[in-house]
């Protein structure tokens, strides 16, 4: 990847305020990309923005609610001119959703606002960035998953389980059934990923016993580490590559 790369594309990055989805806009816009970013934190995004080149731009929008995403994908259409990228990163527990719940404990309403935040989003984010993909012929997207779509941890819920391995298998049925007709879909599924969020609600001590269990590396994953590999999928070079689930976890999938 090089500075070139994205030169004359136009990328959609939802919740590109903060931790991995900022990364990714930093990367996508220094490799060249016009960036559309979206985000409901509006001082977050602003600063963002500001901090960016000026074909960066920020929209204050919901990535769960159908409006906003049928919103930003028209925004960037308007304001950019174009939609080659769409990276669906928005994802976490929803609200009353906890980890250590038992499934006998999960409230039905935590349950679906967990689903809403990592699988619908997602879903929206596609529904909307495909009709101009398709009738340009081309586009590439990319969905942030998580190593506990994959894989088994103790430090998500039920709920995130279920709808992170939702966003990997809505992707590759995406990929599959889109292949034919220009449109590129794959996944990158981070590991224990060290963002503000992140450092804020996780003591350091449970951090390092979560990286010693999972991560071979024993470090955990930088945002601009999942930033690469999301470059990687979304490069027009990567014609070829389409279904790819790329976990960014510091060698945990192999274990
Ligand atoms: N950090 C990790 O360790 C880790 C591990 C595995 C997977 N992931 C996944 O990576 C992605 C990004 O993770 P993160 O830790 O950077 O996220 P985060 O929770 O720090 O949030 C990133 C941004 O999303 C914004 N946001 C939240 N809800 C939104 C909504 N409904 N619409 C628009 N913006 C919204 C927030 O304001 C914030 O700026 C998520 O999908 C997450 O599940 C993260």
């Amino acid at each position: 990847m090089t500075a070139g790369t994205f030169s004359g594309q136009v990328a959609l990055v939802t919740g590109g305020a903060s931790g991995i989805g900022e990364a990714i806009v930093r990367r996508l816009a220094a490799d060249g990309a016009r960036v559309l970013f979206t985000d409901i934190d509006e001082a977050a995004g602003e600063r963002v923005a500001g901090a960016a080149p000026e074909t960066t731009r920020f929209l204050h929008a919901d990535a769960t609610s159908e409006a906003d995403a049928e919103r930003s994908v028209a925004t960037a259409l308007a304001v950019l001119g174009r939609l080659d990228i769409a990276v669906n990163n928005v994802g976490n527990f929803g609200a009353g959703d906890t980890a250590g719940a038992g499934l006998e404990d999960t409230a039905v309403e935590a349950w679906d606002n967990t689903l809403r935040q990592c699988l619908t989003s997602c879903m929206l984010g596609m529904k909307y960035a495909l009709p101009p993909m398709l009738a340009a012929g081309s586009g590439s997207i990319v969905n942030i998953a998580s190593l506990a779509g994959i894989r088994v941890t103790r430090y998500a819920s039920y709920a995130y389980h279920a709808a992170k391995a939702g966003v990997v298998h809505l992707s590759e049925a995406a990929a599959v059934l889109y292949a034919t007709r220009g449109i590129r879909v794959n996944v990158v599924a981070p590991g224990l990923t060290l963002t503000p969020n992140v450092a804020g609600a996780m003591p350091e001590e449970l951090r390092a016993s979560l990286v010693r269990e999972f991560h071979p590396s024993q470090r955990m994953v930088a945002p601009e580490e999942i930033a690469d590999a999301v470059a990687w999928a979304a490069a027009p070079g990567g014609a070829g590559a389409t279904g790819l689930v790329i976990p960014v976890d510091g060698g945990w999938s192999a274990r």
